[in-house]
């Protein structure tokens, strides 16, 4: 455990710390101070409509921010916390406009790692948005935080994060709950926890997305990424290859996942930097679709976004 007390006087003088979570690293700030949650839209570019997931260390911590928490909530909660599951609720009006854009719901959710927990306890709730510059795709070592932000950003060192991907976004004020944005915590799960279905929103209604994230195209390299065709031979050496297929010939531009889709996610982000750091003139992705495993929404998702599904909205 690296030694955090510097850090958590960053936050408590209303400065932004980055710090490791299980999915990405997360750029926090006091959710309590309305001034320091300023600097995250500021430092990230980030759009003033896009809400930002509250991030708690304890179950307890939800009640200060919603009271009206569904019996679906505290399924969830405990089967999956701490975890990589953002739940939407009805906030409490003290909730700061800051945190919600506005709305009149908030994010929250308790992160699976030991440096974040014991980083939260100390600070109290933190507001986290992924801490990469917004258009960029989130951040899964602390070097892509400096990459971002300068070397010398307060960043607190984790390694590289578990999963790779955001956390699942999902909906539980309206009739049926709703996944905002897919994540590692898959829609199987969910439902077999809560009994009945849920409904998964993310690329429809994209003029009005419920989850303001939606329509932003985050996730882009300056890279061209695409799926690789039928009968394509990877064999430009232009071209970062990520394929399911082992049978290849071993190349740094080849990398062979062996349908290990865990590892695929882990590493997504970071291939696509390396990408553009190497100067690849694009990234050629194997077709997982069809594959059975919980993780291809939310990678789907991904690679969709980095595509450019969305070319026609803004890219921050
Ligand atoms: O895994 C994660 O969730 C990471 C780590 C750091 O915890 N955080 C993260 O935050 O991905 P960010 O800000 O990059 O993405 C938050 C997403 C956005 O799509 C946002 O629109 C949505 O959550 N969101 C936040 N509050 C919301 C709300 N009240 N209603 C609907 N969507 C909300
Ligand atoms: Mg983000």
């Amino acid at each position: 455990m690296p030694d955090l007390t510097k850090y958590i006087d960053l936050i408590k003088n209303g400065d932004v710390v980055a710090f490791p979570t299980e999915t990405v690293y997360g750029l926090g700030a006091d959710a309590w101070n309305p001034a320091a949650i300023q600097k995250i839209f500021t430092i990230k570019n980030r759009p003033s409509d896009n809400p930002l997931i509250v991030h708690v260390s304890s179950k307890d911590q939800v009640r200060d921010f919603s009271e009206k928490i569904p019996d679906s909530a505290d399924l969830l909660i405990t089967e999956f916390w701490p975890g990589p599951l953002s739940l939407v609720l009805q906030k409490k009006s003290k909730v700061l406009d800051a945190v919600t854009a506005g709305l009149d719901t908030v994010a929250i959710r308790m992160p699976d790692h030991e440096i974040a927990l014991e980083f939260i306890s100390k600070t109290g709730p933190l507001v986290a948005p992924s801490a990469n510059r917004s258009g960029r795709p989130s951040p899964t070592r602390a070097e892509h935080v400096k990459a971002d932000f300068g070397d010398h950003f307060p960043v607190i060192d984790g390694k590289a994060t578990k999963v790779g991907l955001e956390s699942t976004v999902l909906d539980l004020t309206g009739d049926q709950p709703e996944i905002l944005r897919p994540g590692s915590i898959s829609r199987k799960e969910i439902e077999d926890v809560l009994g009945f279905s849920v409904h998964e929103s993310f690329f429809e209604h994209m003029d009005r997305p419920k989850s303001p994230g939606q329509k932003y195209s985050h996730y882009k390299p300056e890279a061209e990424v695409r799926w690789l065709k039928a009968k394509e031979v990877p064999d430009n050496q232009e071209y970062l290859y990520l394929l399911l297929d082992s049978s290849y010939p071993v190349s740094p531009n080849i990398i062979a996942y062996d349908n290990d889709l865990d590892q695929m996610a882990r590493e997504l982000y970071d291939r696509f930097r390396q990408a553009d750091i190497e100067g690849y003139h694009s990234v050629i992705i194997e077709d997982f679709s069809e594959m059975n495993h919980p993780l291809v929404s939310a990678l789907l998702n991904r690679v969709r976004k980095a595509i450019g599904y969305s070319s026609n909205t803004p890219n921050v």
